[in-house]
This record gives C-alpha cells, structure tokens and sequence, in this order.
C-alpha cells in the first residue's frame, strides 16, 4: 500500500474544504451550521444528508454513511485511497511527490507486465482468429452469430487455440512464471506442468475505462458446458467493478446508456451502430457497476433478456440503481430472447424504438403485477386495484400520478374514478405519518435496527462527542466515572479508550478522529455522532449532567440487579445478608445523587 505522510494528507484535506468538493456532486443549501442536500448514496426526496463546514465531515442521516472528505470521493468516485488522494490533490495543485515502497514498486511492476501479456494474448487469440489452419470452427461460429470483420477487429475478438501455444509464446517472450500466472492465462497443474486456461474458446477481452486489457471472456463454440469461461480476479481485474464495452461506449453519445447481460448482446448491437451499450461481467449487477452507470449517464436503461432468470436479474439490478437514484427504464423485448436475437431479426431502427419505448419503474411494477395476477377474477382484479395505488400512491408529482392513472384506466379497464378513490383511501390512512414531517425537516435520526437501550447508547454518543470537541472541559470528569468496561457495546468501548488514550497523550484537536479508524462502519457512525445536533447549551453543565445521569443509571442497574438475585429463593443466608447491605448501599447512593 501507498503511505503518504500524515502532513501531506492533512495538507490535501485543509485544501479540499468539504463543502466546496462536495457541492460539485450534490445541491446543498445551508441550515444552521450545517448543509443539507439529498444524499447521493441513496435515493430520497427529502434532504437527510448533512455537509459539517466546522467539522468537516459528512453525514447521511437516511442512509446511514458519513466520514470525511476522501471518504466521501472515494465513495462518488469508485476510487480506491490512492487514487483519492490523487484526484484531490490534483483538484487542489498539490504536487505529489513518488513515495512508492519497494512494495508498491513491485506490485506496479506485476501490474504492468499483466497488462502487457493481455495485450499480447489479445493480439495473439485475435490472430488466430485469422488462421484457418487452426481456427475453421471459430470462423464458421462467427459467421453464424453474423459477427462482421469491423466487430471483430474493434473488439478484438479471437480464438484461443488448442492446446498450450500461449504458454510457450509468453515463455519465449520472456515472461516469467511468476507474471504468467498472475495473470490467470495459464495454470500449473499438480504435475508442474503449465496448461493454457482458455483452449477452442471464441476469446472476448475485457477493457477498461482507460482501454487496458484485464481479463477475457471465452465462449465455447457450441453448446457444450460451461458455457463461459472468464477470467479469475487478479490484482488488475475485480469484475463487480468493469463493465463489458463502457471504454467503447464512451467514445460516443451516452446520454442514456443500456445495460444487457451478454458480451454477444453488447458486441452484436455496437455493430449495428447502437454503441450506447455495456454489459455486466457475468454476475449480478453490483453497486460499483451501478455508481459507474450513474457516472457515466443520465439515464439507465436495462435491458436484460426475457427469461426467468433476465426477470429476476432485472429486478436486483432495479433495486441497486434504483437505491442509488438512477433515472432507469427497463427495455421491453418481445419476441426474441435476448436484444443480440432482437437485433438481428428486427433490426437497428426497431431496437432503436425499443429503447424509447422503455418502460419507467412504475410501469414495469404494474407490468409484473397484471403477470402474476388473472384480471378476468374479480378477486384478481381487486388486489390488483389495492397494489396499483400502493404504487400510485407513492409517485410525488401529481402530473406523473395522472397520466399513470389514465394509462392504467384505458390499457386494464379499471375506471379512474376508483383509482382515485383507492389512494385516497390509502392517504387517509397514513395522513399521521411522518411523511409530511419528513419533507419540513431533514430527519436527523438514521433508520437502523433498534439499539437495546436507546437512551444509553444516546447518551454514550453525547459523551464520545463530549470528548471530541471539548477534551479540555470533559475528559477529567469523563474518565474518572465512565469505565470503558462498563459501556454498552464494543464499538462505543473501541472509540472512548482510543480517545482517553490519544487525550492522555495530550493529543485533544481530535478533528481527525476519523482517520483513526478503518472499518467503514466505525467511520460511518462517528461522522454520525459529529454531524448530530446534541443541542448541548452551556458545555460545563452538559458535561456534569451527562456524568450524573451516567452514574445514576449504574446505580439502577445495580439495584435491579440484587433485587433480582434476592428473588431467586435458594440463596445461603450469608450471601442473602451480603446482598441486602449492598442493596441498602446503592440505594443510600442513588438518594444522594437524586
Ligand atoms: P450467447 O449465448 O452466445 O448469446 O452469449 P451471451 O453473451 O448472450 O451470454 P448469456 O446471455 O447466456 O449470459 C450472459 C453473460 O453471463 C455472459 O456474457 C457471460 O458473461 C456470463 N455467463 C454465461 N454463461 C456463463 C457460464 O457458463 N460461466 C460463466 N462464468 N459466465 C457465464
Ligand atoms: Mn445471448
């Protein structure tokens, strides 16, 4: 890993202030000390996600993260920490200075030379592709999924031969065993013997954004199974985090851009001049693809294939874009299977019209609702009424609910009049939810799972956050009730005995508490205890009142606790004795406090 100094991190931090960076991504408008806008890590349409000037940090207040300006970049950007650190620094004119390991310089190195035998196993497949001596198959299959020479050059698609032709060519190249491997092109078996991975595959690279080779899809020419190979994750390719053709796609127009399943379905509508296409690597669509979908476009367009499985895929993938505030549509495709089929039997234009016709997310739910439901039943029919406003009753904008209810009413001949009388039914019932008050306010408490003692884990927050800004005041008065031992969970015990330590070590301008820990969820909730109005007042009697109550409340614990054992009715009489003294004990303390 890249260590740049502290110095110089703090540098590029007090020269990218949080709200100017974060005001390039997200609307904000101020509201008190704070900033609010809404959150770009999850959908909202009221404002939960809080910008801290002073403190320099964010919060989602809805969702739940929260940390300091890199995180949030990191986070926007897909980046990982150096890259980070890079872009800002970049945007601030900070000079990075070469800071390398040997550690890094090696794994730079190995880096370096995967992407080069890419290239060269690219080329090489791609030449084959070319040589009927050994690729006649491959030519043949090309030919019949319609594959024109300007697809296969531009894609560099190939053959991968048949036995271990790519070993033996990146030995003669010089490559080393050690770099081969690391590529994954090649195993080594038990034996000690090295066995190309892909063997009579039709080859697709895969690119990235910056068109380096990373890894390789290989199809088999028939059906046979499995039907792909790919490539292993390796130090330059994880596939939840690339998608298939994006390099290409980027050249042209992406004010929309279509996802599909198949590199086929990408490759085959790029060659008939609809280049605003991506394909997933193979798996699930992940939130990394999703934030890179949402980067690179205006509008998501799913298009994946009719089947079962494209269904079930299309609403996971509904879900993450959707959770990330994407503007998606989901393309209908009827009679093909999949857009590659769609393309070639309708053509470019129909596809093209396909595209426009995309249905929104309203639609699409309603869609599957009249699938697993048979309107000729009335009793069908009613529920499909009761979940048609459900949705209906959801969609903010009056104009959009209106045109949704005059669609629905003429396409499934449900009248208007019932519809309406359904959502208002529906809005009558929630009339005292917080929905209402949700848009006045920006809510400030995170929707989590509820905590065991909301009160004191309240109050354990009020103390870390005590700590935090007024070191000076609190940590004497703190340290000598509060007993980390005694705090209600592990992660509030990890946070205080760090900053008792990093006080004893006369370490008290904890702005950068933060950076003191890794694990995301830790960050997540201290940049939710420093952006949490505690409504404090004057810090002196805060400090006292919150050290007080913290005793108290030991002390009825205590006391339950031996009530509780005095019930148990087999207990000797000397341990009965005991227990009462001490009862008397903390009840005597607890009169006092009170
Ligand atoms: P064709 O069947 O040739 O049209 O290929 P396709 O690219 O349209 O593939 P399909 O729609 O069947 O599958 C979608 C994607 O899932 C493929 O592009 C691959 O990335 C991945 N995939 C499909 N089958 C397999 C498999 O057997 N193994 C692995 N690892 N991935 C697969
Ligand atoms: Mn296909």
């Amino acid at each position: 890993m890249v260590r740049y100094s502290d110095e110089l991190i703090d540098e590029i931090r007090s020269r990218n202030d949080i709200v100017d960076v974060i005001s390039q991504y997200v609307v904000l408008k101020r509201s008190g000390r704070n900033f609010f806008g809404l959150c770009p890590f999850h959908k909202e349409k009221s404002p939960s996600f809080c910008v801290s000037a002073d403190k320099q940090i964010f919060h989602c207040f809805g969702c739940g993260v929260g940390g300091n300006v890199i995180h949030f970049v990191s986070k926007v950007e897909n980046l990982n920490f150096k890259e980070t650190i890079e872009m800002l620094a970049d945007r601030s004119g900070i000079e990075l200075p070469v800071v390398n390991s040997e550690g890094d310089d090696k794994m730079a190195m190995l880096k370096s030379k995967i992407y080069e035998i890419n290239q060269i196993t690219a080329e090489f497949y791609h030449n084959n592709l070319y040589n009927s001596a050994i690729a006649k198959p491959a030519q043949d299959y090309v030919k019949k999924r319609k594959l024109d020479n300007n697809t296969l050059k531009n894609f560099l698609i190939g053959y991968s031969g048949t036995s271990n032709e790519l070993y033996k060519l990146l030995v003669e190249k010089g490559y080393k065993e050690e770099e081969i491997l690391a590529s994954g092109l090649v195993n080594k078996m038990d034996n000690g013997k090295f066995v190309d991975r892909y063997r009579r595959r039709l080859m697709f690279p895969i690119q990235d954004t910056r068109n380096r080779i990373i890894a390789f899809g290989g199809r088999v020419l028939d059906d046979s199974k499995p039907k792909y190979i790919n490539s292993p994750e390796n130090i330059v390719y994880s596939k939840g985090r690339h998608l298939f053709g994006l390099n290409v796609a980027k050249k042209g127009d992406l004010k929309k851009i279509i996802i599909v399943e198949g590199y086929m379905d990408a490759i085959s509508l790029h060659q008939r001049g609809i280049t605003n296409v991506v394909a997933s690597l193979g798996t699930a669509l992940t939130e990394a693809q999703g934030r890179l979908l949402r980067k690179s476009s205006e509008q998501v367009i799913i298009g994946y294939d009719a089947d079962g499985a494209g269904q079930a895929a299309t609403l996971r993938g509904l879900e993450i874009l959707n959770n990330l505030g994407c503007d998606i549509r989901i393309l209908q495709i009827e009679g093909a299977k999949d857009p590659d089929e769609f393309v070639i039997k309708y053509g470019p234009e129909r596809f093209q019209k396909q595209v426009d016709k995309a249905i929104s997310l309203v639609e699409f739910k309603i869609k599957m609702l009249k699938n697993n439901l048979n309107l000729d039943h009335p009793n069908d029919k009613i529920k499909f009424l009761k979940e048609i406003a459900n949705i209906l009753a959801k969609i903010d904008s009056e104009i959009e609910r209106e045109v949704y209810i005059r669609n629905i009413s003429l396409e499934y001949g449900i009248s208007k009049e019932a519809i309406y009388a359904e959502i208002i039914k529906l809005n009558s019932q929630n009339v005292k939810s917080t929905k209402i008050l949700e848009k006045s306010k920006p809510r400030l408490e995170p929707k989590k799972e509820q905590v065991v003692n909301e009160q004191t884990d309240k109050r354990e927050r009020l103390i870390i956050y005590l700590l935090i800004n007024y070191p000076e005041k609190s940590y004497e008065k703190i340290k000598n009730n509060v007993k980390i031992e005694e705090l209600s969970s592990e992660r509030n015990q990890n946070i205080i005995k760090k900053l008792y330590e990093e006080i004893e070590k006369g370490n008290i301008n904890n702005n950068n508490i933060i950076d003191w820990f890794e694990d995301e969820e830790t960050v997540n909730y201290l940049s939710w205890i420093l952006a949490y109005d505690f409504e404090i007042g004057e810090v002196d009697k805060c400090i006292e009142d919150v050290v007080v109550t913290y005793q108290k409340e030991k002390l009825i614990k205590k006391r339950n606790d031996i009530v509780r054992k005095l019930e148990i009715q087999d207990i000797s009489a000397e341990e009965r004795e005991n227990l009462e003294n001490e009862l008397n004990n903390t009840i005597i303390a607890l009169a006092k406090i009170k």
